[in-house]
C-alpha cells in the first residue's frame, strides 16, 4: 500500500466541518471561520456534471479567501469528467479534493454515485486515481461503513485499501452503513446504529493511513477522546445547529492562545462581510439563515431570532438594526 508522502494538510486538521447540502454554503464556511481558524471546512457536495455543463461555474466554485483551509467536495463516477474537476478546483485555489461516496439520497445514487459506489471500489479507485493524476492537491474520500447487505468488516477493509493503493490520502468515515432501499437520507443519518468500533478497528488495521471519524459529535470533548485514537473528527450537523458550541476548537484542540468567541463578537464582526455581500446584490437572508443558529441557547434567543428572521426574508433588515440588536445581545454579555 502507498504510504502519504505529504501528511502536513491532514495533521492539521484534527476538526473539520462536514459537508452538508443547503448548509454549508460560503456565508456559513465564513461564519464558522470566525469561530476556528484551524477547522477544516467543506463545500456542499458538487455534483461534477452539473459543474462541466454549465457556463455559471463561478456559481459552484467561487470562495472568500478567509475560507482557507477549504476543501471541495465532487461526487460523480466518471474519471473523464472528474479530470476536468480536478483541474478547476486546483485553478480556483482550493487545497483539497474530497470525493463522496457517502451520500445515500436516490437521486444521487441512480446517477450510481454517492453511498452506492461502495459496491464498485474498482470505480471509485479510477475515479480517485484521475483526481490525483490531474492536480497536485490532496485528495480524500468520505464514505460509510457499508451499504446494504455489504457491511462486513472485510469489505470496508478492502475497499480502503484499493482506494488508499489509487492514491487516496485520507478517509472520512461516517461511522453508519447506508440503507439504500427503504430509507431517504435523512433516516440514514439516523436509523443505521453508528459504529465507532468499526472506524476503530479500520485504523488499528492500517495505521499507516489518514482515518477521520464522522457521525453524532456533539461536542469538543467527544472529539478530543475520539482524537486518541483517531486522526481527526468530521462534525456536520451539531457545528450547523450550534456553532457556539464549537468556538472553543482552536484553545482546545489546536492549543492556540485564542480569547473565546462570543455570539455577538462574530456577528459585529461580520458585518462588512455582511455590507459587501448586499452591495453586491445579495440579500440579508442568504447570511441571516445561518447567524440565527449563533443565538441558540442564549435566554430570549428567540426572540432575537424572530427580529432577524421576518425582517430578514421580507427584506427590511437594515445594517443599522443588526447592529443595535446584537448590541443588546453584547449588553447583556453574549
Ligand atoms: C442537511 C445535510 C446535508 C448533507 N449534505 C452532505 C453532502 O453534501 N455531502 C456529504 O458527504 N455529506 C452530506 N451530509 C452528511 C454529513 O456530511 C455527515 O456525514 C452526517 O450529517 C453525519 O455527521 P453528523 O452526525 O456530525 O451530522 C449532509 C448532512 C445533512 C444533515
Amino acid at each position: 500500500m502507498k504510504s502519504h508522502p505529504n501528511h502536513s494538510i491532514n495533521n492539521l486538521h484534527k476538526i473539520s466541518v462536514a459537508p452538508m447540502m443547503d448548509c454549508t454554503d460560503k456565508h456559513f464556511r465564513m461564519i464558522i471561520r470566525k469561530i476556528s481558524s484551524k477547522a477544516l471546512l467543506y463545500t456542499e457536495m458538487i455534483v461534477v456534471q452539473s459543474l462541466i455543463y454549465t457556463d455559471k461555474k463561478e456559481k459552484f466554485l467561487n470562495f472568500n479567501k478567509e475560507e482557507h483551509p477549504l476543501s471541495i467536495q465532487f461526487g460523480g463516477d466518471n474519471p473523464q469528467m472528474l479530470k476536468e474537476a480536478a483541474k478547476m478546483a486546483q485553478d480556483w485555489g482550493y487545497d483539497e479534493i474530497n470525493f463522496n461516496v457517502g451520500c445515500p439520497s436516490p437521486r444521487v445514487c441512480s446517477g450510481n454515485f454517492g453511498a452506492s459506489l461502495m459496491k464498485e471500489p474498482s470505480k471509485v479507485a479510477k475515479c480517485i486515481e484521475s483526481l490525483k493524476n490531474n492536480c497536485s492537491l490532496p485528495v480524500t474520500i468520505k464514505h460509510r461503513i457499508g451499504v446494504d447487505e455489504e457491511d462486513s468488516f472485510d469489505k470496508l477493509n478492502s475497499f480502503v485499501r484499493e482506494v488508499a493503493n489509487a492514491g487516496a490520502d485520507r478517509f472520512t468515515v461516517h461511522a453508519r452503513k447506508a440503507i439504500l432501499k427503504g430509507l431517504n437520507p435523512k433516516q440514514n443519518r439516523t436509523i443505521p446504529q453508528l459504529r465507532y468500533d468499526v472506524v476503530q478497528k479500520l485504523k488499528e488495521t492500517n495505521p499507516q493511513l489518514l482515518i477521520e471519524i464522522n457521525g453524532g459529535f456533539t461536542n469538543i470533548a467527544q472529539c478530543i477522546k475520539a482524537l486518541n485514537e483517531l486522526d481527526g473528527v468530521m462534525v456536520g450537523r451539531s457545528a450547523y445547529k450550534y456553532p457556539l458550541r464549537w468556538s472553543n476548537i482552536d484553545q482546545e484542540i489546536y492549543g492556540e492562545n485564542t480569547t473565546s468567541k462570543c455570539a455577538s463578537g462574530i456577528i459585529l464582526s461580520l458585518i462588512p462581510y455582511i455590507e459587501n455581500h448586499l452591495e453586491k446584490g445579495g440579500k440579508t437572508w442568504d447570511i441571516c439563515k445561518h447567524l440565527i443558529n449563533l443565538v441558540e441557547g442564549i435566554p430570549n434567543a428567540k426572540i432575537w431570532r424572530n427580529y432577524i428572521t421576518s425582517r430578514s426574508i421580507k427584506q427590511e433588515l437594515s445594517i443599522d438594526y443588526l447592529i443595535k440588536v446584537t448590541s443588546e445581545l453584547q449588553k447583556m454579555g453574549y
